[in-house]
C-alpha cells in the first residue's frame, strides 16, 4: 500500500516535470451579492487574472461539493471580467466556486483551478402565516396551550408572538422559541387572541412581513369551594320549603349546578351566576334527607359535602343568664346576658329593655347573635342602662311562635351589690384563718405543739386559700380588665361618670352581701310582670 503511494507520488512528480515546460493558470476570483432573492436573477463576476496567450478559459460556477449540477458558465479570454447570470433557487445557498479550465481540453493539457469559496444566502419572502393550535380553543387552567405558527413559505424567518395585541417574551411558564408557543400552566390570564408574526429580511432593507390571524383562547377557571346551606321559608299556613343554595368561590360560567339526594338527582340548572337555589318541600320537625350540591363548568364535577335538611321549630323554657366583668376597685364595668332556646334550628333573638326592641348596637350596648345557639348581650354599666330585660326567640322564618324568657331588673344598686360575694369570700378566709390560729393555740395551751398543728392545719387547707383568696388577692392588685371592659370603651366611661364607688367603703359592700343572693332569685327576677 505505503509502496503503491510512493510510486504514484513519484509518477505525478515525473509527469509535472515532463509537462513543466506546460502553460498553468491563475486562480479565479469570483464576486457577488451575499444574499439574493428567490427566483430573482443575479450576477457573479469570475475572472481569470492571467493566462497562457490565446487560450480560451471556462468558467464554470458550481455549489462547493457538488459538481453535477452546473449553475452558469462562460468562456474567457486572457484578462477578461466575466459576468455569469443566474437565477437563484433555493438550494442555492450555501459556498458557491468558480473554476477556470481550458475550453479544449484535449488540446490543452492544463489543470483546472477554483476560487476561493463565496457564500450565498437566499431570501424567501415570508407568507401565509397561520396559527395551528393542537387541542380545543376552550381549555382549563392548569392544562398546556400549545400554539405553533405556520407559515406556507418563507426562510430565515424570526417570528413574534402577540397577545391581546402586545408582544409576548419567555416566562418561567412559557416557552417561545421561533414558531412554537407554550405555555404549561395556564391561568385564566392567558385567555385572549393571540397572534403570530413571521419576518424577514432582504439585505436589511426589505422587510417581509406575514401576520397570521388571530386565534381567541379561553382559560377557564375551575370550580373550587362548593357550599351548601339552606334557609327556610314558610310558603303557606302549612307548607314549608327548604331554600338550598349551592355556591362556589371560583369558576368560569356558565356553570350546571345541580342537587343530589341520598337516592336521585333533585333537580338541575345552568347558569351565569356562582350560585343556584333550589326549593326543597320540608315537614317540620322531620329529618327529610342528606343533601349533596354538583357543579360542573365542562371539565369535571366538583361536589359539595351532604348536608342533612331538618328544621326544628322553636320550643321553650328560654333561660336567660347572666355573668360580669369586675373592674379596679370590684366595680362591675360590664354585663353578659346570655338567652338560649331550649330547641330549634333557624331562631331569630331579639332583646327588649322596658319592653322596648334593643338593635344591633346602642350607646351602652352591643348585640352578639351566635344563632341558632345563642345570643348574648353586652352591657355596659350606667344609669342609661338601668332598667327591666328580657330576650324573645322565634323562628327566622316564621315569627308566630315568639317565646319569651323570664325579666331581670338592673340598676345602679343591684349592680354595685354584686360584687360584695367576692368581698365576702375574702372575709370569710381572713375569718377562716383567725378560727385556725385560735384553735391551734388552744391545741397549743394544752400540748405544747402549735407550730406543727398550725403547719398541718394549713397543708390540709391550702387548696381553699389558693383558689378562693389567693386569686382574689392577685386580682385586686392588678385589677381587670376583660374583653368586654375593652370592647365597651366608651360604655366604661359614662360608668365612671355616673357610679363613683370611691364612696362605698368595705363595710358597705358586707353589709349589701343579703342583697346580691336576693337579685340572683329567678321568682324575684320578673319584676314587670
Ligand atoms: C481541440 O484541439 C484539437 C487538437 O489539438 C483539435 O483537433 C480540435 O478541433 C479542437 N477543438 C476545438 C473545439 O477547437
Ligand atoms: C402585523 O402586525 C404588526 C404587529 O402587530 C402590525 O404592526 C402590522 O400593522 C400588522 N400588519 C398587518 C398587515 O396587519
Ligand atoms: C301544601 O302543598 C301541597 C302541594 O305541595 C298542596 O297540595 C297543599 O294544598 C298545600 N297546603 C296548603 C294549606 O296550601
Ligand atoms: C338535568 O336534568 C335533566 C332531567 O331532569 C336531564 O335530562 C339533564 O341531562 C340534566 N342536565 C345535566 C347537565 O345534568
Ligand atoms: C326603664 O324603666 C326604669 C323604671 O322601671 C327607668 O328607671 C329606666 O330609666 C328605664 N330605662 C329606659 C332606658 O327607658
Ligand atoms: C312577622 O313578620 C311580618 C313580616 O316580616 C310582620 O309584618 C309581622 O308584624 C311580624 N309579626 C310579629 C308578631 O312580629
Amino acid at each position: 500500500m505505503f509502496v503503491s503511494r510512493i510510486l504514484v507520488i513519484l509518477l505525478g512528480l515525473c509527469c509535472q516535470s515532463t509537462e513543466s515546460s506546460q502553460p498553468f493558470l491563475d486562480f479565479p476570483l469570483l464576486s457577488g451579492p451575499s444574499q439574493a432573492l428567490l427566483k430573482k436573477p443575479v450576477d457573479f463576476n469570475c475572472s481569470a487574472p492571467r493566462h497562457p496567450e490565446n487560450i480560451v478559459i471556462q468558467l464554470q460556477l458550481f455549489k462547493v461539493g457538488d459538481r453535477s449540477k452546473l449553475l452558469g458558465e462562460q468562456t474567457s479570454l486572457p484578462g477578461e471580467v466575466r459576468v455569469i447570470p443566474m437565477v437563484v433557487t433555493k438550494n442555492n445557498e450555501g459556498y458557491l466556486e468558480c473554476e477556470a479550465s481550458p475550453q479544449n481540453k484535449s488540446r490543452y493539457n492544463i489543470a483546472s483551478v477554483v476560487s476561493s469559496p463565496h457564500y450565498l444566502k437566499v431570501i424567501e419572502p415570508v407568507k401565509d402565516a397561520e396559527i395551528i393550535h393542537s387541542g380545543s380553543l376552550e381549555i382549563f387552567e392548569g392544562q398546556t396551550l400549545k400554539l405553533d405558527c405556520k407559515i406556507s413559505a418563507g426562510n430565515h424567518v424570526t417570528y413574534l408572538w402577540m397577545h391581546n395585541g402586545r408582544p409576548i417574551s419567555q416566562s418561567p411558564f412559557s416557552y417561545v422559541r421561533d414558531e412554537h408557543f407554550w405555555i404549561f400552566r395556564t391561568t385564566s390570564e392567558h385567555s385572549g387572541r393571540y397572534m403570530c408574526v413571521a419576518t424577514n429580511a432582504f439585505n436589511n432593507k426589505q422587510v417581509f412581513t406575514s401576520n397570521s390571524s388571530e386565534v381567541v383562547i379561553t382559560v377557564k377557571d375551575l370550580i373550587s369551594d362548593l357550599e351548601i346551606s339552606f334557609d327556610v321559608l314558610k310558603e303557606d299556613s302549612q307548607n314549608y320549603s327548604a331554600l338550598v343554595t349551592c355556591h362556589i368561590t371560583r369558576g368560569s360560567p356558565p356553570i350546571t349546578f345541580s342537587l343530589h339526594n341520598t337516592k336521585e338527582l333533585v333537580a338541575n340548572v345552568t347558569t351565569g351566576n356562582r350560585s343556584a337555589l333550589f326549593r326543597v318541600p320540608v315537614v317540620l320537625g322531620q329529618h327529610t334527607d342528606w343533601f349533596q350540591c354538583q357543579a360542573n363548568n365542562g371539565d369535571q364535577t366538583t361536589y359539595s359535602e351532604w348536608m342533612p335538611i331538618k328544621v326544628v321549630p322553636v320550643a321553650g323554657p328560654v333561660m336567660m343568664h347572666f355573668d360580669y366583668d369586675i373592674g379596679e376597685n370590684y366595680a362591675i364595668i360590664g354585663l353578659r346576658f346570655y338567652c338560649k332556646a331550649a330547641v330549634g334550628s333557624h331562631l331569630q333573638y331579639r332583646w327588649f329593655l322596658n319592653k322596648t326592641l334593643l338593635h344591633q348596637r346602642g350607646s351602652f350596648y352591643y348585640v352578639e347573635d351566635q344563632a341558632p345557639e345563642q345570643s348574648i348581650l353586652l352591657l355596659s354599666v350606667g344609669v342609661s342602662s338601668t332598667g327591666t330585660y328580657h330576650c324573645q326567640v322565634s323562628d327566622s322564618f316564621d315569627n308566630t311562635t315568639t317565646i319569651r324568657s323570664a325579666s331581670r331588673y338592673l340598676d345602679k344598686e343591684v349592680l354595685n351589690s354584686l360584687p360584695v360575694l367576692v368581698v365576702a369570700v375574702v372575709f370569710g378566709c381572713f375569718t377562716t384563718l383567725i378560727s385556725l390560729v385560735s384553735i391551734c393555740c388552744c391545741i397549743g395551751v394544752v400540748y405544747s405543739e402549735f407550730e406543727s398543728c398550725f403547719f398541718n392545719l394549713v397543708m390540709l387547707l391550702l387548696p381553699f386559700f389558693h383558689k378562693q383568696c389567693i386569686t382574689f388577692l392577685g386580682k385586686r392588685v392588678y385589677g381587670e380588665r376583660s374583653p368586654l371592659g375593652l370592647k365597651m370603651e366608651r360604655g366604661k366611661t359614662a360608668y365612671e361618670d355616673d357610679l363613683d364607688i370611691s364612696d362605698y367603703g368595705e363595710d358597705y359592700l358586707v353589709l349589701q352581701a343579703a342583697k346580691e343572693v336576693e337579685f340572683d332569685q329567678p321568682s324575684q327576677a320578673s319584676l314587670d310582670e
